[in-house]
């Protein structure tokens, strides 16, 4: 589904991305972590076209991105959040979905006043749990719900491949647990990437994780694989005893 090769991303002579090989396989849910600074939302950026890479190449479904707008990215079908919001706060919940799944239709289809609420919609309402407050000013949502939002935002553009930022920054604990079975249920029916810190959250929830580390990939595979990997602990703790997070 999506294959990166010898990535590298350079910011004023300084390699944000030094070499990265990546391939995630349909279906997976793919964990991204990575102390901060090691170049994480760099590669979110090259792979949707926020950012050229000096060199090497991205491929999502065996075409070459190389060239494409962000826009062209979107509409092949990869969706992605920001570590910042980009939710309109005096629109309400299903304002902000219908003008999120906007951005794949035709113009004309805009320009013709659009009976009640489109499947996407209504799907990307349904799976966030967001109907009750499909009404409400995005304003007043908690911070979990206002995130449920982004990623409802990114379900109504119907994206095969979702790119998610830190997605459970901030929240509170049962916050982070709906989260991690929201992108378990999206996982089903699509691809997903997940940027994360918290190896707490990564135990409860990743199969299958790619540790970044200044630029490069420097261990992947199975959670507990890579949480019990002396190199992980040397990058997150400093040290080689003990396992990460403990
Ligand atoms: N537009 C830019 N111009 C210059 N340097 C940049 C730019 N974007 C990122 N960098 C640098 O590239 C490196 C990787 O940044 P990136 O934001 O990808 O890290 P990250 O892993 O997402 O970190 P965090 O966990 O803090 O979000 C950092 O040293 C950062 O300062
Ligand atoms: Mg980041």
């Amino acid at each position: 589904m999506l294959e990166l090769r010898d990535v590298r991303v350079v910011f004023d002579g300084f390699a944000a991305l030094d070499g990265v090989d990546l391939t995630v396989p349909e279906g997976e849910l793919r964990f991204l972590i990575g102390p901060n600074g090691a170049g994480k939302t760099t590669l979110i950026d090259v792979i949707t076209g926020l950012t050229r890479p000096a060199s090497g190449t991205v491929r999502f479904e065996g075409r070459d991105l190389a060239g494409h707008k962000e826009h062209q990215i979107v509409r092949l079908g990869v969706g992605r959040t920001f570590q910042t919001s980009v939710v309109f706060e005096e629109l309400t919940v299903l304002e902000n979905l219908d003008l999120a799944a906007s951005f794949r239709r035709p113009l004309w289809s805009l320009a013709r006043r659009r009976k009640g609420v489109s499947d996407a919609v209504a799907e990307a309402l349904e799976r966030t749990g967001l109907q009750e407050l499909a009404e409400r000013s995005a304003g007043v949502l908690s911070h979990g719900q206002r995130q449920w939002l982004e990623i409802g935002m990114l379900l109504a553009q119907r994206p095969r491949l979702l790119l998610l930022d830190e997605p459970v920054a901030g929240m509170a604990r049962d916050e982070r647990e709906r989260t991690g079975e929201l992108l378990t249920r999206i996982a089903d029916d699509h691809t997903v990437i997940v940027v994360e810190h918290d190896m707490e959250f990564l135990r409860r929830h990743a199969s299958a994780v790619t540790v970044l580390h200044e630029g490069r990939v420097l261990v992947e595979g199975a959670v507990e694989q890579v949480s019990a990997d002396p190199r992980v602990q040397e990058v997150y703790l400093g040290r080689r005893t003990d396992a990460v997070g403990k």
